[in-house]
Parts: structure tokens; C-alpha cells; sequence
């Protein structure tokens, strides 16, 4: 099921946008044009990834040697940095872990994020974390 979550006016380019889509908090991008929704929930340990800093793609292909791809959209997760893919949701050192991302669309002028067929209802703690603060010295 497909949640509006605003006018498309409302997501500018390269800025991360939490809104509540169903139960969830939902990170939406435009990146380059196109849209990536993600679940503010990092798969590590529950930190609340789309506090954390939104970016292009680092690669490196021999030692001394880095080059930036801004073509793909990353979101390093302010509790321990792990990076991520929003077109994938795989982490960047290991493709196996995976945040949990959404299709979004737009349609007249509106945002949608399609959340599946059972996501709509009360909001789940365990699922969805409140809004929290990072303290490195806590982690
Ligand atoms: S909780 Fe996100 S990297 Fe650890």
C-alpha cells in the first residue's frame, strides 16, 4: 500500500526528508533526480539511520587512489558509520547486510512510498525507534 507523505515540492535534491509513512519513519532523497525511501532503522544496532550523513558513493581501486561517485546516493549511519547504498539498502563492506528501503513515486505532484501490503497500523517500537541523538562517547 502506497502512503502519501507530501507534495514533491517538499523534497529537494540531495537533502534526506524523515517523515511518517504508516508506522514507520521513513527517510526519503532526491538524488539526481530520482527518489529512495529507507526505513530510519540501522540493521547493526538500531540506530536511526537517517540522522546520519547522506553522500555519494567513496571507491577506491588500488591503494593511494579514491574517487567519489555521486551518480549513487550513500547514508553512513550516525551511530558507528556504516555505510549504505539507498538504491540497494546493502552495506558497503558487506553486501549480505541490508537496510530495509521502500519504492517511492511520484504521482501528481505528491510523494509516495510503497511500504507493501501489511504496513499500515499502529506504530511498532521495535521496529521504528524514536528520533534519538548520537553521543559517541555512549557508543
Ligand atoms: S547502529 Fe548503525 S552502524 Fe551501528
Amino acid at each position: 500500500m502506497s502512503v502519501d507523505v507530501g507534495p514533491s515540492s517538499d523534497f529537494a535534491e540531495k537533502e534526506l526528508r524523515l517523515v511518517h509513512a504508516g508506522r514507520r519513519q521513513v527517510g526519503v532523497v532526491r538524488w539526481n533526480g530520482n527518489l529512495y525511501a529507507v526505513n530510519n532503522y540501522c540493521t547493526h544496532k538500531g540506530g536511526p539511520i537517517c540522522l546520519g550523513i547522506l553522500g555519494g558513493r567513496l571507491e577506491s581501486d588500488r591503494p593511494g587512489s579514491l574517487s567519489l561517485d555521486i551518480s549513487r546516493p550513500t547514508l553512513a549511519c550516525p551511530w558507528h558509520g556504516w555505510e549504505f547504498d539507498l538504491q540497494t539498502g546493502r552495506a558497503l563492506p558487506d553486501p549480505k547486510i541490508r537496510i530495509r528501503t521502500f519504492p517511492v513515486s511520484e504521482v501528481q505532484g505528491r510523494v509516495l512510498v510503497d511500504l507493501g501490503g501489511t504496513e499500515i497500523g499502529p506504530r511498532r517500537e521495535a521496529e521504528t525507534p524514536a528520533i534519538q541523538t548520537f553521543n559517541p562517547g555512549a557508543a
